[in-house]
């Protein structure tokens, strides 16, 4: 037997055949596409928001060029892909509370340089975001996307079938979020972290509902245990992948431009936020969303984020 160094084999997606109002190029196949042509200024027709949608779920990231927009833009642009969320623990735009600022500077390190999806720890975490660069470092500064959806696909059958027949906890408690809580915001508000967000057991392979793709659903920074397995099995499996995952052909890395914009499927991907950057300063702002029909974010939810991301609170 010879060593297999082959991982995926990949039929791209027939863009001619699928699209008819949007420009879609992927940068690798069936995954990140650029799209192109498109103004984020203007309404957006309901043939274009079909495609857009269908376009995420083909590509799983996509991305827009540099275009100056409004928070009321931004937000309806979310709109397009779901139902906007509350988002995450981190400061509201001014007169914005579904846009969070993710600012990074000489006084704040960077610290979302790890892999993850987004929130996995909540029993239902948000279906993607979409997310604008206002503030770029003159160097450096880009962020790196996962398929999860190829690393699954790329595994062996035996492989594949015993991990469909695994779970995993997920927890906010192994991530930087524990210490920052502690750190800005004092035991007190770690205790009452502790009491109000719970591990979360999950499938360690997800079905997309809507694409059907099969998608590995671990990461580093939220998955703590394979469930019912050995620590030691758990711990092999995890970090084997770990490293599958985030194998070159599974993965692409995005150079920003300022006020450029991305939108990622966190159902089939995981991110990196490179902090090569540091000391100088880099601001995103960003809109999650979570998917058509689940609950309306209501004022008391969105005032309950909003309140524990003043709290000091930082995790992505
Ligand atoms: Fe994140």
């Amino acid at each position: 037997m010879t060593l297999q160094k082959i991982p995926l084999r990949i039929e791209p997606i027939d863009i001619a055949a699928r699209y008819h109002h949007i420009r879609s190029v992927p940068q690798q196949p069936n995954f990140a596409a650029r799209i192109e042509g498109l103004d984020l200024t203007r309404p957006i027709g309901d043939a274009v928001r079909r495609e857009l949608y269908q376009a995420l779920l083909d590509f799983e990231v996509l991305f827009f060029p540099p275009q100056q927009i409004t928070p009321e833009q931004h937000v309806a642009l979310a709109g397009v892909f779901g139902e906007i969320a509350p988002g995450a623990f981190f400061p509201r735009k001014d007169g914005h509370p579904d846009v969070e600022v993710i600012e990074f500077n000489a006084q704040r390190p960077p610290e979302i340089n790890i892999w993850h999806s987004d929130l996995t720890w909540l029993p239902e975490p948000p279906n993607g975001t979409v997310i604008q660069i206002t503030e770029l470092p003159a160097q450096g500064g880009n962020t790196a996307w996962a398929s999860l959806s190829k690393a699954f696909a790329a595994l062996s059958p035996g492989l594949q079938t015993y991990l469909e027949g695994l779970s995993a906890t997920h927890t906010w408690e192994i991530s930087g979020w524990r210490d920052a809580l502690e750190k800005y915001a004092g035991v007190d508000a770690l205790a009452d972290a502790l009491r109000k967000y719970k591990p979360v057991s999950r499938p360690v392979v997800r079905v997309h509902p809507e694409s059907g793709r099969k998608v590995l659903f671990v990461n580093e920074n939220f998955t703590k245990h394979i469930d019912g397995v050995h620590f030691r099995e758990s711990r092999g499996l995890l970090e084997f992948l770990r490293e599958w995952i985030v194998q070159p052909e599974f993965t692409y890395q995005h150079k920003w431009e300022p006020n450029g914009l991305a939108v990622w499927d966190n159902r089939t991907t995981q991110h990196y936020a490179l902090t090569d950057y540091w000391p100088h300063r880099r601001v995103t702002q960003r809109v999650t969303f979570n998917a058509f029909g689940s609950a309306p974010t209501t004022q008391s939810t969105r005032a309950a984020v909003v309140a524990d991301a003043r709290a000091g609170a930082i995790t992505a």
